[in-house]
């Protein structure tokens, strides 16, 4: 038995990705902005996503499930999240965490509205025990307050930034700590820095544009 499977969550995932599927006519929009320059950008990030505001722009279900093992395998007790969004992954591994036995996932938002609309997901899937949601940009969040240890972390937030939030983190991963990145090739310092050392990482790129690696 997984939490996934329980009725409250399995309706709400159900029910996001009905959302996720509405929402692609704005995306498209957006997308055909100048979001494509943005994207990438280490100073501008907050004008694409303040577009993308009403926009839960999800992982996808497998990229979910991936998430949800890989916290079930290495018996995850501390992740850390970049992007929250509409609380999409952040449900995949807190129902993790709670098949774990327990445990805290530090996640990151920026914008006010989806930090409420992930709270209320949360809520609603009686997982919001294991979260903690901090408001603002990861790059502050993040700079403080961290657990000794990070069991798992994904990257998921503005592209341009995966390398800095390395920067803030490296120093919590452990042998085996293990990271995902979402669309990992549009940050390319991040992929360079952590293919290079062999002696430090073993990074494997995946389909659908992740980026799995796990510190030695
Ligand atoms: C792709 S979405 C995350 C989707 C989420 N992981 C999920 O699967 O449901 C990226 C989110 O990161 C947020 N974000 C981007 N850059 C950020 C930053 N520097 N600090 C905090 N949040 C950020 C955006 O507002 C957006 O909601």
């Amino acid at each position: 038995m997984s939490t996934l499977n329980s009725p409250n969550v399995s309706a709400l995932l159900e029910r996001l990705s009905n959302e996720t599927d509405a929402s692609m006519p704005a995306l498209e929009a957006v997308a055909q902005s100048e979001a494509s320059r943005l994207l990438t950008s280490r100073t501008e990030y907050q004008t694409l996503y303040g577009l993308l505001k009403d926009i839960p722009i999800p992982v996808s279900r497998e990229t979910g499930l991936l998430l949800y093992m890989l916290a079930r395998s290495t018996r995850a007790r501390h992740i850390l999240e970049f992007g929250t969004s509409f609380g999409v992954s952040t449900i995949y591994l807190a129902a993790a965490l709670r098949d774990n036995g327990g445990g805290r996932i530090i996640t990151t938002e920026f914008e006010p509205s989806k930090v409420i609309r992930a709270r209320n997901h949360l809520a609603e899937a009686r997982l919001f025990d294991l979260v903690e949601i901090r408001e603002g940009d990861a790059l502050q969040t993040l700079s403080r307050d961290l657990p000794d240890t990070l069991d798992l972390v994904l990257l998921d937030g503005a592209k341009g930034l995966y390398a800095d939030i390395l920067g803030l983190i490296e120093d919590r991963l452990r042998p085996g700590s293990l990271l995902l990145a979402d669309d990992a090739h549009h940050c390319p310092e991040y992929v360079q820095h952590i293919r290079a050392d062999q002696r430090k990482y073993l990074s494997i790129p995946l389909t659908g544009d992740l980026e799995l690696s796990m510190r030695l």
